[in-house]
């Protein structure tokens, strides 16, 4: 696993030949995205524990939590009536029944060297840190870990849990300390998941090969006269912390560590891509997680995957993403001011922040019209970088992006294991996401309708253009496809 080559990208098409763009993400397309689709998770076996599950485990005799005490470093203790951080096991899948178990600390819970009792002070998986999960059938909440040396974990007492029950295991009583109950706090569906849900043999059958995808999308994307914006949204490592960036568990774990890597992709993709007239622009990395992330990291890779792309092409765009999180929206623009056809991507959701839920139908348009306005307006300077948040023709083109997805689906025979790609069409000044769903609920059609054309009018001031998120998705909303023909959206 750990030799294994990421390529995790986003296609965004575009409808205009020329900045600034109006586009839609090929979201879910090339890299999985649960949520949009939750359906294809559904033959999985045990699909609510794969990669990256956070679960918090209380003995049903003691009923008092699990604990990595200190978080890692130490032994597993069994006496906390309220789980937090400490209490929650993040889930390393080996295959249907047999997992790892990661605390907060990045240790791996196992037998301790000589002796049964359970610690977390391995930072590698291996045998002693592999667990069988038995469920209940009739309340899979219910479970018992068998540990490598074959016996059942047993919390003995509040500070005693071992691997070595020797008591009866015909039923489920609350009185056995071998018995958990299973809690379930986070849930991770992404590209990790998928695979390594379904496993290297089922896992070609049920996804398809988006290396084809990636070779034909842009030959495809030029018949018919669409831009692509090839953007990495899964950086090995994960540059966030969620799903949609090749997370395994949740942890972000990308940096200075990773930017060869991460290059490599990059110059992969520009050496491939920058002949073809239809790109339009490459994206260095999708959402990089502020403070995990630093600036000065992030710069050095920016600036290193940027010279990779200029080996191939001077004029395509190349896309930096502003961090998420606690950042200065305008900390790339003196950076950025270096370099020639560039374009900051900003991702502008009223949603994900606790605010937004109290907020009306009018406050929400207000919001776009005023606080999102200031935001576009301090990252479009003039002669700086081109911002980025979509077209006029957008809706004679989706007969080709469906034929264009009709193709995807016929001509990828199997999807590559254990690489996968995103690619997103777009770049300049670019507000590279936004959506027209919100916290409203009960919102009327003319809300949306409303809602949608603020955001339109407003990003449309971008200076590369916007992108819509996503094409299709199983939430409607969230679909501009569906928007369009719901005469939600005029673009
Ligand atoms: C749990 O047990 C550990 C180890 O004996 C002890 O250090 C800790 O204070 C205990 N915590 C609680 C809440 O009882
Ligand atoms: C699952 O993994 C465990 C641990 O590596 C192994 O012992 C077991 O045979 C595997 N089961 C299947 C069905 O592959």
């Amino acid at each position: 696993m750990a030799s294994c080559l990421y390529l995790l990208l986003a296609f965004y098409i575009t409808f205009s030949q020329a900045q600034p763009f109006k586009a839609v993400n090929l979201g879910n397309w090339l890299v999985t995205e649960g949520w949009m689709n939750p359906s294809i998770f559904d033959g999985i076996i045990n699909k609510d524990l794969l990669d990256g599950t956070h679960v918090q485990l209380k003995s049903t005799k003691l009923q008092k939590y699990l604990c990595a005490e200190n978080g890692g470093g130490t032994s597993l203790v069994a006496n906390r009536s309220i789980p937090s951080d400490w209490e929650t096991f993040r889930l390393w899948r080996i295959n249907d029944t047999y997992f790892n178990l990661r605390v907060l600390n990045k240790q791996f819970v196992g037998l301790e060297t000589q002796g049964n009792k359970l610690v977390a002070v391995s930072n590698t998986a291996g045998d002693p840190e592999t667990f069988h999960i038995i469920r209940n059938t009739n309340d899979p909440t219910r479970v018992r870990f068998q540990a490598s040396n074959g016996q059942l974990l047993q919390a003995q007492s509040e500070t005693l849990v071992t691997a070595d029950y020797g008591g009866s295991v015909s039923g489920w009583e609350d009185s056995d300390p071998s018995v958990f109950i299973i809690n379930i706090v986070r849930t991770l569906q992404g590209e990790y998941q998928i695979t390594n849900g379904y496993g290297p043999d089922k896992a070609p059958k049920v996804l398809q090969n988006e290396n084809t995808w990636i070779i034909n999308a842009p030959i495809l994307c030029r018949k018919y006269g669409i831009k692509v914006i090839v953007d990495l949204h899964a950086a090995q490592g994960s540059q966030n912390g969620n799903e949609h960036s090749a997370a395994r568990d949740g942890f972000q774990e990308w940096g200075d560590s990773y930017i060869q890597d991460t290059v490599a992709v990059i110059d992969f993709l520009a050496a491939r891509y920058a002949n073809r007239p239809s790109l339009a622009a490459i994206a260095l990395m999708n959402e990089p997680q502020a403070p995990g992330i630093s600036l000065d990291t992030l710069t050095k890779y920016y600036q290193a995957a940027y010279e990779a792309v200029r080996k191939y092409t001077q004029t395509a765009y190349v896309i930096l993403s502003n961090r998420l999180g606690p950042a200065d929206p305008t900390e790339l623009l003196s950076f950025a001011s270096t370099l020639n056809l560039v374009a900051i991507d900003v991702h502008y959701y009223n949603l994900f922040w606790d605010g937004f839920t109290k907020m009306s139908v009018q406050q929400n348009i207000d919001f776009i019209y005023n606080s999102r306005s200031n935001d576009l307006r301090k990252v479009t300077t003039t002669n700086g970088p081109l911002s980025f948040v979509g077209n006029s023709k957008i809706i004679s083109y989706f007969n080709y992006i469906d034929e264009i997805g009709l193709c995807y689906n016929q001509q990828i025979p199997a999807r590559n294991h254990w690489a996968s790609f995103v690619v997103d069409c777009m770049m300049e000044f670019f507000a590279g996401e936004w959506t027209a769903e919100w916290n409203v609920k009960g919102a009327s059609k003319e809300d949306y309708q409303k809602f949608a054309k603020a955001q339109q009018e407003v990003y449309g001031r971008a200076t590369f253009g916007w992108a819509y998120w996503a094409y299709k998705c199983a939430s409607r909303h969230w679909s501009l496809k569906w928007n369009i023909e719901n005469n939600i959206i005029h673009p």
